[in-house]
Order: C-alpha cells, then structure tokens, then sequence
C-alpha cells in the first residue's frame, strides 16, 4: 500500500486524550491555537509519498518527477518538495514566481497552459525555467520571437492530445479528442515544419501529454506511452528528428472514500515502465527519459481542514444541516465536481454515529454544502470537525467568496505546528481595493 491508497495522513492517530492527531500534534489543540477554518498538512505523509515515487521508479534512472503546483503551491512546499529531489510543473506567472523566491532550481521547472501570456513566457525565460511545453501555434511563435530577443534557445516539448479517454470527472478529464488543452495529433507535422523551418530558437526534445485527474486505471499510463512513443517513431522516419522525452503528465488518484480504490504509486510504475521497454523495442526508440506530473496523490492524503460545528437545523420532515464555518470557498470541490469526502470528529473520533446529516458551508448557496448525507455522531456547538484528504486543489482553488477570509495553513511534524500560510485578515482582504477620488 502507498500513502495515496489511505483515506488519512500516515501518522494519523487518536491520542491519549481520545482526540484525532496528526504529525504528532493534537487536532482540538491545532483547532484551538490558531483558528478554524484551517489547513493541516503532514509533512511525513508528503515525504513518504515523493519517497515512494522516487522507489517505484528506481529501476529506470532516466526519469525526472515533476511535482504538478497546481494542487498546492506554497514557499515551504516547494522547499520540502526540492529537498526529496522533484522538479515543479508551473502553469502561470504567480507559481513561477513562488518557486524563484523559494530558491527552487529554476532549470528543473517545466511551464505548462494553454494560453501563457507574453509576460509570463518572458518571465519564465528570465528567470531560467528549464522547459516549456507549448500547446499551440501562437504560442510556438511567441515564445520563439522572445527567445530570439534575448539571444536564447530553449527547450520544449510540444503539448499533443493523445485521444485516450479515463474515466473520472468530465471536467478533469484532458486527454481525450477535441480537448482544449494540446494539439491534436493532425496537427504535430505542420508544428514540427515550424519549428525545423522557421523557428531557430526552440529546441524540441519530446512530446507532452496529461490525460486527466484522479485516475484509477493503470491501462491508460501503458496506452498513452504506446502513441506517444508511435509519434516519436513517425516523426523520426519523417523528418529525421530523435526525440528523447515523454512526459506523460499526472493523474494518479487518491482515496477520498472508502469505495474509492486507487492503484498504488508501485502499480503505475510498472505499467510506465514495461510500457517504455515493450513500445522501445517495438518502435525502436531508444534512450527515452520520462518525466511524470504528479500533483493530487503527492499531497492530496497530506491534507486535512478543520472546521468548527456552528448551528445546526432539522427540517421538518426533511434533512439535518449542521453548519460549519467554513465550506465552498476553503473547498469548492463538493459543488464543481460533487467530490465526496469522509469526515471524524477531531475531539471525539470514537464516538458512535448516531445520526445521519449533510454538513453544510456558511455561505450564502444552497449548493454549498460540503459533504450530503454522512453518518456522524451526535453533534454540538463548538466541536471539531476534520475532513480528510483536502490537501489538493483546496486551498488552491479556494476564493474570498463573500469576502470570508482564506484561512491559514499548518505544516505539522513530530509533535510541532507551524504556519505556512497566514490567515488573512481584514486589511489583506481590502489591500488591492481603491476608490476613484470623485467617490470621496
Ligand atoms: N500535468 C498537467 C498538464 C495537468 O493539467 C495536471 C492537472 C497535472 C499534471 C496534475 O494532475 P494530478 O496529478 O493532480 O491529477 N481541480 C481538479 C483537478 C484539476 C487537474 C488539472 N490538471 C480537482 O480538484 O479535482
């Protein structure tokens, strides 16, 4: 079993005092010291995840894992994720930026979207990101005209849609055909006269794909392999051009439920790998380097929210609402994606579950509740509510919906907290608000 495949932290444990704890350090405790709503993050669960990437794949030295910031992105992240050796998958100018003042090595950032902007692609080439993997014409000319004026060449890789299909949420799949994400494979030969023909300050080393989130089948990685290594073999009989990287994007999923039975870290390895040796031979593409995107299975499992029981409500002849002080803003993955997520109470984890209710957020949507029809014990005012697994795409979707403040985030390990990210305040919240003079 890998840490992804378990609903909670890997140190996660019920103390002494019949209270849940994480990193050593007491939820009630955490919940109590800096506030509620707030983000808990197991550093032990982080390191041992990256740790079982780099094992899974230490047979095949040619591989580089790239941690996809997309799924949370902080200073210290990216500070423990550098120290277990990864590279960062960027996709706009404000995670560049994070990475250079975290003091990340720039040169193993790749910098991915489909549709940088000027200003991001001339700050990626000024501060030494390593790779760019484009995804359409535009931007195969304007990061060419940049690069020539800054007298660079730069290495990339062309961003293709490989027409595999996964099966999780429509929103978070990209791989399949006629997806805006990539161009599609009818359109690789015209890139590539481009870039041989025209455009003499990018240098194409491989070929990019991502086919969705939260995937559970391991078929997919070895299929994917399979056509992208198909076009680095068409392409070399083509036009005579070796291409050495495949970056075969993110995907691996969590275990957000029970019913949820994600493959472990080990499992996908292997699939990538045979893969690469099996399709090598067959198209006769040596050498291949891998690069991997992992973002949600690296510190999904890492990441608890706490929140405070506040008022609750029975409907006559209808459902149970307890209202916690947090909800669509913190975590708006219930309401875009109906994402199900499983909850304990923190200072009372063995309690018998007496009830059934739906967890509601406090703000003002119906559609925001965070988790429908859940069995919990009974509840009160006051008590500690933790939800698993929303240490991705949590806080970095999260918004100021009704002017609530984000809240702060906790890094725990061995017993100690501290915070990574502040919660915000009032005056951060109206920091970037004006007010034309004739207002006043
Ligand atoms: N590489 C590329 C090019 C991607 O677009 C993504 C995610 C990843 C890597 C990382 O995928 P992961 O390992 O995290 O599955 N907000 C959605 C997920 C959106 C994923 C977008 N792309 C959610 O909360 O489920």
């Amino acid at each position: 079993m890998t840490a992804n495949q378990g609903i909670k932290p890997v140190t996660c444990e019920v103390n002494e005092k019949g209270h849940l704890q994480i990193g050593g350090c007491d939820l009630v405790e955490l919940a109590d010291k800096y506030s509620t709503p707030l983000y808990v993050y197991d550093e032990q669960t982080i390191r041992t995840i990256a740790k079982e990437y780099k094992d899974a794949f230490k047979d095949y030295p040619n591989i580089k894992m790239l941690y996809a910031a997309k799924a949370f992105m902080t200073k210290a992240i990216c500070k423990i994720l550098s120290s277990e050796g990864f590279g960062f998958d960027v996709v706009s100018g404000g995670e560049i930026y994070t990475a250079y003042k975290a003091g990340v090595d720039m040169s193993s950032c790749l910098f991915n979207g489909n549709n940088k902007s000027v200003e991001e692609l001339e700050m990626a080439l000024n501060l030494g990101v390593g790779k760019i993997s484009v995804d359409n014409f535009l931007e195969l000319a304007l990061l060419n005209q940049i690069a020539f004026s800054k007298g660079k060449k730069i290495d990339i890789l062309l961003r293709i849609t490989p027409g595999i299909e996964c099966h999780t949420h429509e929103y978070i799949q990209t791989g399949h055909l006629d997806s805006k994400f990539g161009f599609d494979l009818s359109q690789v030969d015209e890139a590539i006269e481009l870039i041989l023909d025209e455009y003499e300050n990018l240098n194409l080393i491989g070929l990019h794909a991502h086919i969705g989130s939260q995937i559970f089948e391991t078929q997919i990685y070895y299929d994917e392999v399979g056509v992208i290594l198909k076009e680095i073999s068409r392409i070399r009989e083509k036009f005579g051009l070796e291409l050495h990287t495949i970056n075969l994007g993110g995907g691996l999923g969590i275990k957000y439920t029970d019913s949820d039975v994600p493959p472990s870290v080990k499992e996908i390895a292997e699939k990538i790998t045979s893969s690469v040796d099996y399709h090598s031979k067959k198209y006769n593409t040596g050498g291949i380097s891998i690069f991997i995107e992992p973002g949600r299975s690296i510190v999904g499992t890492s990441g608890v929210t706490l929140y405070t029981v506040g008022s609750s409500k029975q409907v006559p002849n209808g459902k149970k609402y307890i209202a916690v002080d947090g909800g669509m803003a913190d975590n708006p993955r219930p309401s875009l994606y109906q994402a199900v997520y499983t909850t304990q109470v923190a200072n009372k984890p063995n309690a018998a579950l007496s009830q059934t209710v739906t967890l509601a957020g406090r703000f003002c949507e119906s559609g925001d509740i965070l988790i429908k029809n859940v069995k919990m014990p009974d509840l009160e005012e006051g008590d500690v509510i933790c939800v698993y697994d929303t240490g991705a795409y949590g806080y970095s979707m999260s918004s100021n919906y009704n002017r609530v403040l984000k809240p702060a985030a906790v890094l725990v390990n061995n017993g100690q907290s501290d915070i990574i990210i502040n919660r915000e305040s009032y005056e951060d919240l109206i920091s970037c608000d004006m007010v034309p003079e004739r207002l006043n």
